[in-house]
């Protein structure tokens, strides 16, 4: 029989509308990200942007996306968002050219095997216990502020497990002011602004000098007892590629400062919207309820209950669709290629973004919907399609680490409390590189056991 060739889809290409003299799209964009975004596969495929003196595409079509991230050298790290990343990630596993990328994956996958995770996982149960310990039946917290906290503490934790909790204050403090002073520099609309002395730059750049001293210090102790933790720095110390080669010191920091970073804000990120989305649908904070009554009578959860949390995972799954905190990312087009039909220059900036694609309505039904329970159906979407996580060589490497982290955290606190945000205006995202959202009240209240 002969094979049946299937016809080379037609993609479409256009500028957005609405650009202005000089500034081009940047303030629609600065105004409005979201929506903005959200707002351009009504144009086209690939639609082309002009962001003061830059061009930039944005890869509207999943298949576009698919064929933007597993081309990582044609399409490498850089562009508007990386390259004022790499200014703190400096050359670690998330900024790193391809050219250096898989050496330094090979040397670190071996970190987020599968065997580690339930070792990761009671220390994140014991981080999770510590923050609601001091919580009281009518407290009210700063919700993100709260989830970001735990965060860092389970991150710091699996990273340094030998290191104790008061000696790592420094280190939340400057991953704090550094995670949010990168989403908000990535944003800014002229360059050299970042560098002005002003107290938020000041801050920031203490805060920089702060989080290097401390993991200098870290791995000169770890260093200098050589015993294996158990925990992430362990393994670090400890990678090889076969000529015998380890990574020096300034590689592991990068790394280090690389995870506190990259793992911390996304986390939090998933967890404050996710209370969010649980007060406004009642109904699946029932059923919610139900999963945990059953399977953890009041317990806090463990590795080992994951299978017996369905719901609890699609929750999960349903908020990183309605709130990617990674929402949008860039690549740099090494030589002069064609995406979907249409020639893109050496040197341009592609953007690519999850949070467009997971609310096409044409691929996700009713996309402002939060139904958790579209993953029962949905399981396996097309490649390029649903990419919390990224997609292809430079897919997070912290994939499961995350989503292992969210579901006992919404586990163990959903079955003791009932998280109310304070009624008022809905939650808003900062107006950053990462959908956070702003800080917000919320009222626990203590479930009858
Ligand atoms: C819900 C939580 C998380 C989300 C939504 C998330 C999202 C992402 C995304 C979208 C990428 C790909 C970026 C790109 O293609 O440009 C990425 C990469 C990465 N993530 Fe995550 N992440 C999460 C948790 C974590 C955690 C917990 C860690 C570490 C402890 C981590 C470490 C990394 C690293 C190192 C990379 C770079 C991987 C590479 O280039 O090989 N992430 N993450």
């Amino acid at each position: 029989m002969p094979t049946r060739v299937l016809p080379t889809p037609r993609f479409t290409a256009a500028t957005a509308p609405g650009a202005l003299p000089l500034l081009g799209h940047a303030p629609a964009l600065l105004r409005r990200p979201h929506a903005f975004v959200a707002g351009l596969p009504a144009h086209g495929d690939l639609v082309r942007l002009r962001l003061g003196p830059l061009d930039a595409y944005v890869a509207c079509h999943p298949e576009l996306v698919r064929r933007l991230l597993t081309q990582d050298r044609t399409y490498d790290k850089g562009g508007l968002v990386l390259d004022k990343a790499r200014e703190v990630f400096g050359e670690g596993l998330a900024t790193c050219p391809a050219a250096a990328h898989r050496r330094q994956r090979r040397l670190l996958q071996p970190a987020f095997h599968r065997d580690r995770l339930p070792g990761y996982a009671a220390l994140m149960a014991e981080e999770i216990a510590a923050t609601t310990a001091p919580w009281r039946d009518g407290d009210t917290v700063d919700l993100p502020a709260a989830m970001y906290r735990l965060a860092t503490a389970v991150t710091a934790r699996c990273l340094f497990a030998a290191h104790d909790r008061a000696g790592s204050l420094p280190l939340h403090e400057s991953a704090d002011v550094i995670t949010r002073g990168v989403g908000r520099r990535v944003m800014l609309p002229l360059p050299g602004l970042d560098r002005l002395p002003t107290p938020g730059n000041r801050r920031f750049r203490r805060a920089r000098q702060t989080l290097r001293e401390t993991t200098e210090q870290l791995i000169a102790d770890y260093r200098a007892t050589g015993t294996d933790h158990g925990d992430l720095l362990s393994v670090l110390l400890g990678a090889q590629d076969e000529d015998g080669q380890g990574l020096s010191d300034a590689e592991i920091h990068d790394q280090v400062v690389t995870f506190l970073l990259a793992g911390t804000e996304t986390t939090a990120a998933t967890l404050s919207w996710a209370w969010t989305l649980l007060a406004a649908n009642p109904a699946v904070r029932r059923r919610l309820h139900a999963e945990l009554d059953t399977v953890l009578d009041g317990r806090p959860a463990r590795h080992e209950d994951l299978p017996a949390l369905p719901l609890t995972a699609r929750i999960v799954s349903e908020t990183l669709r309605l709130h990617p905190p990674a929402w949008l990312l860039s690549r740099t087009v090494t030589t002069a290629t064609e995406l979907g039909g249409h020639r893109v220059p050496a040197g341009a900036t592609i953007l690519f973004s999850p949070y467009l694609l997971h609310r096409r309505a044409d691929l996700f039904p009713c996309p402002d919907r939060f139904d958790p329970d579209r993953w029962l159906t949905t399981a396996h979407p097309a490649p390029g399609t649903y990419t919390p996580f990224g997609l292809g060589a430079r897919r997070c490497i912290g994939d499961t680490f995350g989503t292992t982290e969210a579901v006992l955290a919404i586990a163990t606190i959903a079955a003791r409390w009932t998280v109310t945000p304070t009624p008022g205006r809905p939650v808003r995202p900062t107006r950053s590189a990462s959908l956070i959202p702003r800080p917000f009240a919320a009222t626990l209240t203590r479930r009858p056991r």
